[in-house]
């Protein structure tokens, strides 16, 4: 490399690392080992959801869409969430369809968020936030979620507002931890959101995977936040399609507006012929949303069963599909040593907890993050691992 060439990392990409969540994953595949670790099914999606792309790609449908997302889609998602958030959405101005979620957040901080302005995001958060807020130069402001029960104290919520701060990241149901918030909880934040003139970006991307009777509130169906709320899901996570890449902001039109002309210029548009074929997957019945609430319902009990069994203490999920748990009581060097042990010597990779957490957090060493989103095979080999193992 030329000597004049300054050290290839810009100032941003210095501040964080790659993605663990990944790099686990090709341990687990070095060592072989059963991987409860990334997020990702390892389950096949609905069978009409393939024909359906099949179909598409077949009728030609391979060239750029409106950017801002296929017309059909759109209208379908206007049919689904106008019903869900109890106003009524207009396809042409408030909905944008991405590059998955993690599109329409990146799309949404750079619309909304100036470098400098603080976005509050609750802690233990999924990983991505940190390295997007960093990217679009702007401060993170934590508030802690305590364990066992992951609830946020009011207080320290109230004073993470101030003028400087312009949005709050909610995620629920929660990743990694499983919380679902209740509407006192939602609540408290939008009034904090009216007070401050704060904009509330959701991910509800685990919206259908619910436990026990959880319900999933929509933070924009709340008084008053219509206006302030920029909803975001996709299908990864409900569809098992997580190589799909397609996700969706709803917003008012202003709001809309600003974000499209971010996604326009970040990836253009999503995949057109999956943004048609997901129009059959939001269509699917109301039994396809029952089924894939019971059957993760029967693998987190399994999983729950396994780690009961080893002794291995958590809270019980509310929804999404993992189970945090703490392993403090272990006495290893941190969690990460933990999880490295767990993957070389029993043969169970996970993801360590610290990777939810900014380095300030005390809570950040003592957890470990099972994924369940696994076939029952799957689950039977990481039981027979674990309950053979010493701890
Ligand atoms: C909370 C949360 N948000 C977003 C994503 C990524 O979603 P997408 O595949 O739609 O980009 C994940 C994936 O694990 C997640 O857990």
């Amino acid at each position: 490399m030329s000597s004049k060439v300054r050290q290839v990392n810009s100032k941003k990409t210095d501040q964080f690392k790659e993605s663990v969540i990944r790099e686990m994953t090709q341990f687990a595949i070095k060592h072989k080992a059963v991987n409860l670790g990334q997020g990702v099914p390892d389950f096949p999606c609905p069978p009409a959801l393939k024909e359906a792309a099949v179909k598409a790609i077949l009728d030609d449908i391979n060239q750029y869409p409106i950017t801002f997302g296929d017309k059909l889609l759109r209208q379908t998602l206007t049919e689904k969430y106008s019903a869900a958030l109890g106003f009524s959405i207009d396809p042409e101005t408030e909905i944008t369809v991405t590059c998955g979620t993690t599109e329409a957040l990146m799309a949404s901080i750079l619309a909304l968020v100036d470098p400098g302005e603080e976005i509050i995001v609750f802690e233990p958060y999924y990983e991505n936030y940190f390295p997007q807020t960093v990217l679009a130069e702007t401060v993170v402001r934590g508030v802690s979620l305590t364990a066992p029960r992951w609830q946020f104290d009011p207080d320290e919520l109230r004073q993470a507002f101030s003028d400087k701060t312009r949005a709050i990241i909610v995620n629920t149901p929660h990743n990694p931890t499983g919380r679902v918030f209740t509407t006192a909880e939602l609540t408290m934040i939008a009034e904090l959101c009216q007070k401050w003139g704060v904009f509330m970006i959701t991910d509800e991307i685990y919206e259908h995977i619910l436990y026990d009777g959880a319900r999933h509130i929509h933070p924009a169906s709340l008084p008053d936040m219509r206006d302030l709320t920029i909803t975001i899901t996709g299908l990864s996570k409900t569809y098992s399609l997580t190589g799909w890449r397609i996700g969706w902001t709803i917003a008012n039109q202003e709001i809309t507006t600003a974000i499209r002309k971010v996604h326009d210029f970040l990836t253009i548009a999503a995949p057109a012929p999956l943004q048609r074929a997901a129009v059959q997957g939001i269509n699917l019945p109301t039994s396809f949303y029952l089924d894939l609430a019971q059957q993760y319902a029967a693998k987190r009990q399994y999983m729950m069963e396994t780690l009961d069994k080893v002794g291995m203490p958590y809270n019980l999920p509310e929804g999404a599909y993992y189970i945090f748990s703490d392993v403090s009581k272990y006495n290893f060097v941190s969690d990460i040593d933990f999880a490295k042990q767990l993957l070389e010597k029993v043969g169970v990779a996970t993801i360590p907890g610290s990777t939810f957490f900014s380095s300030k957090s005390r809570q950040a060493n003592s957890f470990v993050r099972f994924c369940f989103s696994r076939r029952q095979e799957t689950l039977e080999a990481a039981r027979e691992r674990l309950w053979q193992a010493k701890f």
